[in-house]
């Protein structure tokens, strides 16, 4: 499928009345898991969309092109169609153990489709982290309210410790990496570094909005921590885009993988209601995107192949059982921390590390640490956490349910 060759609908007709913006929610106890991820990500793929051209316009001293903006934007209020599918009775806890659902599969994914091996590294790195997010959360909503985090990702996923969301926190300089160089990256690796950065920033901003809402003391607390883990995970993802890439180009980039997405849920929905959304849209992003090729051809005079070679989309995402591979990396990643660009054992950094220093910082009371204290709340109260996985957990300094291991990936 190549969405420069099909036939585009005109703009204005991708503008919705009241009635077709406001779908038809889904059911939280039926849905299919990976409905609610695709739902997940969609929101953080428009999103991302909405602010990009925000930003776009904040640099762009053409009224011309702003005003195209200004169009574009309107329809990407498809962002508002898909975040309103969440069903009134979904609580914002509900809904965190699907944002930490989607990063996992979703990074498991990607990692797995990565032909750049210091991306899929990156990848693998955050994979770990956001698997502990899911965890920490599942602890307090069982905690609070009783609800295993299982019956709402069905059994897709283990529930279990990762790298410790303690051992998380690290000096900022440790989370630049490198860019990609798009002129000769895959556009594999375009897709992929943009998917995962848009996700990452709306899981940011989902924690920094919503995480005061929560409550208790300890549920805000623990918002507060892990939002401040994927601020550094929006940091450690956007660091990989290309920033030679002008704002055109990134446009032109912005509605290929909306249509990639759109095309690819579309493809393996379930739910006919969701699916009969992701096939609108997907017209609507084909729209927009020769909106953006001629853009980009009329005022920097560059065709979309010398952005996107071959238009045809690379292998289809699809959601599926990671949890083998999540196993493997587990087991072979979990004491890594970052280092500059780059990535090591904890064991081999220098002791005056700025690891140490800001770990020291934030983490001197390990008692006070939330994402610590939901477990051991957990455990005095139940004698162990909360965890649901089909095998044990691959490091055994993490399987014991009775204490919450603190200094795995932290202390040399
Ligand atoms: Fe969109
Ligand atoms: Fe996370
Ligand atoms: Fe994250
Ligand atoms: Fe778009």
């Amino acid at each position: 499928m190549n969405p420069f060759e099909q036939k585009p609908i005109q703009l204005k007709d991708c503008i919705m009345d009241w009635c077709t913006v406001y779908p038809k929610p889904y059911n939280k106890m039926e849905a299919d898991p990976y409905t609610k991820v695709r739902i997940i990500l969609m929101n953080g793929i428009e999103v991302e969309s909405i602010i990009f051209k925000h930003q776009f316009q904040r640099n762009c001293n053409n009224n011309d092109i702003r005003r195209e903006l200004a169009l574009s934007r309107r329809i990407e209020q498809q962002q508002k169609h898909i975040n309103w599918l969440k069903p009134i009775d979904e609580t914002p806890l509900e809904t965190t153990i699907g944002y930490e659902h989607v990063a996992v599969d979703l990074t498991a994914w990607l990692a797995q489709n990565e032909p750049n091996p210091y991306v899929k590294q990156a990848l693998d790195f955050a994979l770990l982290e956001d698997f502990d997010h899911l965890y920490r959360y599942a602890n307090l909503l069982d905690l609070d309210k009783q609800i295993p985090s299982q019956q709402l990702v069905k059994s897709f996923v283990d529930i279990t410790p990762g790298r410790p969301t303690i051992a998380e926190h690290r000096f900022p300089f440790d989370s630049v990496r490198n860019p990609i160089d798009s002129k000769t990256a895959d556009i594999r690796t375009k897709l992929n570094t943009l998917i995962i950065t848009a996700a990452e920033q709306q899981t940011m901003n989902f924690y920094m909005n919503l995480g005061n809402y929560y409550y208790n003391d300890l549920g805000r607390q623990l918002y507060l921590e892990i939002a401040m883990i994927e601020e550094q995970h929006v940091t450690h993802y956007d660091s990989l885009l290309d920033p030679n890439c002008t704002w055109l180009e990134n446009l032109l980039l912005h509605e290929y993988m909306e249509c990639y997405l759109y095309y690819s849920f579309y493809q393996n929905e379930v739910c006919q209601n969701t699916k009969s959304i992701w096939e609108m849209h997907l017209e609507q992003e084909i729209a927009q995107l020769h909106q953006a090729a001629a853009l980009l051809k009329k005022y920097e005079n560059k065709d979309w192949q010398q952005v996107i070679p071959d238009g045809n989309f690379p292998k289809l995402l699809t959601f599926h059982d990671t949890r083998e591979y999540v196993r493997q990396v587990l087991a072979q990643q979990v004491c890594l921390t970052a280092n500059r660009e780059g990535y090591i054992p904890v064991t081999e950094l220098p002791q005056d590390h700025e690891f140490f220093f800001y770990q020291n910082r934030v983490n001197h009371d390990v008692n006070s640490v939330p994402s610590h204290k939901v477990v051991k709340e957990h455990q005095m109260k139940f004698n162990v956490d909360y965890r649901a996985e089909a095998q044990p957990n691959p490091v055994p300094e993490l399987s014991d349910r009775t204490n919450d291991n603190t200094q795995i990936a932290r202390t040399r």
